[in-house]
């Protein structure tokens, strides 16, 4: 044992880490898959998740198709909303208690495969859903028991929904995003195949890409699992646990991939290879935030797309709505450049994998060289310009830090103390960008 692993023990702070992830399964062709691997996780009848433009699409009859092939019943539920309600996750888990099913199988992007996490847990464990809704908009009771099997079948580039143990729902009454984490939320596998890119709107993979985008960078700058209390015991160690040597792993590959294949998947929807790569990127950044923890610009997310008025972005079937993708970064800038200070190295690498030019640069300058490379990308892709380009101005600051500051799940994970003072300051320098 080092000196500064002696030193954390006396202190009374992490000094092991933990890594969960679902079984995944990775590669063109690889839904085709799902039929048989139900069936082996014991599946007779699934009900079987998704949206309602990918049940018309070729993605859904293969599915069904292997469903059907093995052997199995699939019930369909298909009335998921775009960016979830407390209103779809209430039917869709009214719909599974009566269908009974003994496995879930989603197809979609995070808003299914959140859909179907939710419907799962009500369906397995009745209760109100805010008895499992985080704190404080929630009561935060444990999920007391497995639920069962799911396989998630993602089909954007990502968040990377199908390995975490996250479901994310706009709660209407309260203006504001939150939702249930718990290591039995995660889907128990992923099959992840990247020929479904092939049919995203360019606008999708620009939002869903710097979702994936953001994921590694906050977890690469979050504050470090070794700088966190121990918990009361080793069962009690939060998935955001902090960042650590495995998610730095993932995370910079992440970046790296980001930087050179995400203008190129949003530009030409013909760029198999580009959409292929950034799909990989999501799975990365999907395994890694999910054992490490986002921050300040997923906490001040839940604000942007909560508090939404009038916003209809292109390429969605449904407004008004901040896409996540798009409510996360527009804010990532301001908060790169203004938290760069509390952990220069990892602003500096970053910048660097994303493709800055850091070379004379000094640590110093991490977070306003990562801030001007997340900037140029957001251009690129056409993402709004800051958050005053989804609707607001600086009228609306007080209200979006109030729907930030109940985010402590998140904002406990950035480098630095976040009061409402710091968050006003960010939500300021996030109004635009050029
Ligand atoms: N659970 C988690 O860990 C986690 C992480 C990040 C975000 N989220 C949540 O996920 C949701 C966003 O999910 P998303 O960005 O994956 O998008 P999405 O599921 O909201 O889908 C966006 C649009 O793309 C369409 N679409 C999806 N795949 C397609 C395909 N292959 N071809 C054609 N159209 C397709 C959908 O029908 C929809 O219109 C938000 O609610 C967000 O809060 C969850
Ligand atoms: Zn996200």
């Amino acid at each position: 044992m080092t000196c500064r692993h002696l030193a954390a023990l006396a202190a009374g702070c992490e000094t092991a880490f933990t890594v969960d992830a679902s079984r995944v399964t990775f590669g063109r062709g690889a839904l085709a898959e799902v039929g048989d691997r139900a069936r082996a996780l014991g599946m007779r009848r699934v009900a079987l998740f998704t949206d309602p433009r990918l049940r018309a699409s070729p993605w859904f009859h293969e599915v069904a198709h292997a469903l059907a092939a093995a052997g199995l019943d699939a019930i369909v539920f298909d009335a998921v909303a775009i960016e979830p309600t407390d209103a779809t996750f209430e039917a869709a888990a009214q719909f599974a208690r009566e269908a009974r099913p003994d496995g879930y199988v989603s197809l979609g992007g995070g808003s299914v495969i959140d859909t179907c996490k939710a419907a799962n847990l009500l369906a397995s464990h009745p209760a109100s859903l805010r008895t499992y809704v985080n704190a404080p908009l929630g009561d935060a009771r444990p999920i007391p028991g497995p639920l069962a099997p799911h396989i998630a079948c993602p089909t954007t580039c990502g968040t990377g929904s199908e390995v975490t143990g996250i479901a994310i729902f706009d709660w209407l009454a309260h203006h504001a995003k939150t939702g249930i984490a718990s290591p039995r939320l995660r889907p128990t596998e992923a099959i992840v195949d990247p020929r479904t890119t092939a049919t995203l709107p360019s606008a999708v993979v620009a939002a869903s890409g710097m979702d994936v985008l953001c994921h590694a960078l906050e977890s690469f700058t979050a504050r470090s699992y070794a700088q966190r209390v121990a918990p009361s015991a080793p069962s009690a160690r939060p998935m955001s646990q902090g960042k650590n040597p495995w998610s730095d792993l993932g995370c910079r590959e992440a970046i790296r991939l980001a930087a050179r294949y995400l203008v190129r998947a949003v530009r030409d929807v013909g760029d198999l290879e580009a959409r292929e790569q950034i799909m990989w990127a999501a799975t990365l950044a999907g395994i890694a935030f999910g054992n490490a923890g986002v921050h300040a610009p997923h906490a001040m997310a839940y604000a942007v797309a909560g508090r939404v008025r009038d916003f209809a972005p292109a390429g969605y079937p449904e407004a008004p709505i901040v896409p996540h993708g798009m409510a996360v970064g527009v804010n990532a800038p301001a908060v790169f450049r203004a938290f760069g200070a509390f952990c220069p190295e990892q602003h500096l690498e970053a910048a660097a994998l994303l493709g800055a030019e850091t070379r004379g640069a000094g640590p110093a300058e991490g977070g306003g060289l990562l801030a001007a490379r997340v900037i140029e990308l957001s251009r690129a892709i056409e993402l709004p310009n800051g958050i005053a380009g989804v609707g607001y101005t600086s009228a609306d600051l007080e209200d979006l830090v109030a729907g930030t500051l109940p985010q402590q799940r998140l904002l406990a994970n950035a480098p630095c103390e976040v009061d409402a003072d710091c968050v006003r300051e960010l939500f300021a320098g996030a109004l635009t960008y050029w």
